[in-house]
């Protein structure tokens, strides 16, 4: 892992992101989102995305190095995502980010959004010294020689369970940089069936962190739901018959009265409890082959992504854990768990140099760039 400073952007989906972080250590992590923009939609409209993506990088870009308390002169790379994402969205990022390496003559590196999902894990907060000496009205940055250097060591092989609103995957993480997609989806994602079923039952947009609120007060037995993929022994996911399912049950319950209160926690509790039931139920499948194939022994369980925010989530994994003795890792604050480019930049400190510089070399977006493929 190298100790750059990196000004890292991620423009994948509806979040303008950009964040200064130097190895795992986030100095700044802005984002702004356009939810507001997408709500009425009830999902994200790429060309409004690349237009909003258009009008705020540059005070992202320009706001994250404010906050981390940096000039350009003390950035060493930039990191930009290149896929996967919307391509509408992620060329703006991409292109932002070429024009920059240029100006600056900087080398920029491209990170894979998994990568970074699963790099927020290992990301670590600004050390409490700098804060101390910013309220001391002392200057202090990243490049301060009393900057505590958290690294911590790393240790592989880890699982990565990433659960969002366009992935649902495991990923094995074997090294720095090194990955291998073990699980994922046939359809929709975890986070996209949780959103669909909310604009059922009008919760708005994005509908998942309603879902779990609303959850709280329900009973997650009040109505019971599939549990999907369950005849084949691998660990593929899907999630598009849960939602066929849910959609049954409302149009059922609404054909002569709208639904009561009561039904709408009820269904929150009892739809959010299959999904993650579902994701589970693989990630056991895949532990209880992973063991007996004689493999290195795992050291940890990451999680990542959106839907990571979610404690009943969190609970039911750790759950599903105990009984292999590994424990889940989280990032350290739920910024770190939906879109932000914090996560790139630490993802992108793994990852080697590009040879070449920026005016010779133009990436070109992926939207459909799996994790496993350099
Ligand atoms: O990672 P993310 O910001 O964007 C993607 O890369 O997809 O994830 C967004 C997804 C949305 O589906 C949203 O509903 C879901 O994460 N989400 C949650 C929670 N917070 C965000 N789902 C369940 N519980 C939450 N607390
Ligand atoms: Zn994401």
């Amino acid at each position: 892992m190298t100790n750059d400073l990196i000004l890292a952007i991620d423009t994948s989906c509806d979040d303008t992101a950009a964040a200064v972080t130097r190895g795992r250590v986030v100095y700044a992590n802005v984002v702004a989102s356009q939810v507001e923009l997408h709500k009425k939609f009830g999902g994200v409209f790429p060309t409004i995305a690349k237009q909003a993506h258009r009008q705020r990088i540059a005070p992202v870009v320009a706001l994250a190095l404010e906050r981390a308390g940096v000039t350009w002169s003390a950035v060493a790379r930039i990191a930009v995502t290149q896929g996967p994402g919307l391509a509408p969205a992620l060329e703006v990022g991409l292109e932002y980010a070429k024009q920059l390496a240029i100006t600056h003559q900087l080398p920029l590196t491209p990170v894979n959004h998994i990568a970074g999902h699963i790099f927020a894990v290992a990301a670590r907060p600004r050390p409490r010294l700098d804060a101390t000496l910013a309220v001391a009205g002392l200057p202090s940055s990243p490049l301060s020689p009393t900057t505590v250097d958290s690294q911590l060591p790393l240790r592989w092989p880890i699982l990565a369970v990433i659960v969002s609103g366009g992935h649902t995957e495991f990923v094995l993480v074997t090294g720095p940089d090194q990955y291998q997609r073990v699980g994922w989806t046939v359809d929709d994602a975890a986070g996209e069936a949780l959103d669909k079923f909310g604009r059922m039952v009008d919760l708005g947009y994005p509908a998942g962190p309603v879902v779990e609120l609303l959850a709280r007060q329900g009973n997650p037995r009040a109505f019971t739901f599939p549990l999907p993929m369950t005849t084949t022994h691998d660990a593929m996911m899907s999630f598009s018959g849960l939602k066929t399912a849910v959609r049954r049950k409302v149009e059922e319950l609404t054909a002569h009265q709208p639904l009561t209160k009561e039904q709408v926690v009820d269904l929150c509790a009892s739809f959010q409890y299959a999904v993650f039931h579902a994701i589970c139920y693989k990630l056991n499948k895949f532990l209880q082959h992973y063991l007996t194939t004689g493999q290195p022994p795992l050291q940890a369980v990451w999680l990542g992504g959106g839907v990571a925010a979610n404690v009943a989530l969190r609970q039911h994994l750790r759950q599903t854990l105990r009984p292999y003795q590994l424990p889940l890792h989280t990032p350290y604050t739920k910024k770190l768990c939906s879109d932000n480019a914090a996560m790139i930049g630490v993802a992108a400190a793994v990852r080697p140099v590009s040879p070449g510089n920026a005016a010779t070399w133009v990436p070109d977006r992926l939207p459909q760039w799996r994790v496993d493929q350099s």
